[in-house]
């Protein structure tokens, strides 16, 4: 019985932890899908503060799109990758936004 329930336990744990949030996914995926045209994480984070990030990415990270329609980073924003990502890149972002007082060392 005390097995079962450590296997159920167990079961629950690493199936939640592959999606949450994560700032080293966060960042690996700016620097594959923003940096071209926004330049280095460093750069890419402190466009914006902790708050503008969280705001950016609510609701169906609304905002971070109205940022990017009728550019060329539309299309980006619009695509798969994209909102695969979001949650990573939202917490990547926040971590280093521009009122946070940290600096990622991956550049
Ligand atoms: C294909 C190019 C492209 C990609 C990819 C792209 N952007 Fe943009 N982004 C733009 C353009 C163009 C604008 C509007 C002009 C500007 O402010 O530079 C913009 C605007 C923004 C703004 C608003 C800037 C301001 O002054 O208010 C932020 C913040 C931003 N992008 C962050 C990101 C992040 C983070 C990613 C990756 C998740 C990303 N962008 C991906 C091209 C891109």
């Amino acid at each position: 019985m005390l097995q079962k329930t450590i296997f159920v336990v167990l079961a629950l744990a690493l199936s939640i932890i592959p999606a949450q949030a994560d700032i080293k996914k966060g960042s690996k995926a700016y620097l594959k899908q923003c940096k071209k045209c926004h330049g280095n994480g460093t750069k890419g984070a402190s466009m914006k503060s902790q708050a503008e990030w969280n705001e950016a990415f609510a609701d169906n990270a609304k905002v971070f799109k109205q940022w990017h329609a009728g550019t060329k980073g539309e299309k980006y924003v619009s695509s798969k990758k994209f909102s695969k990502f979001a949650p990573h890149l939202k917490d990547f972002l926040h971590e280093y936004g521009n009122d946070s007082g940290n600096v990622p060392s991956c550049g």
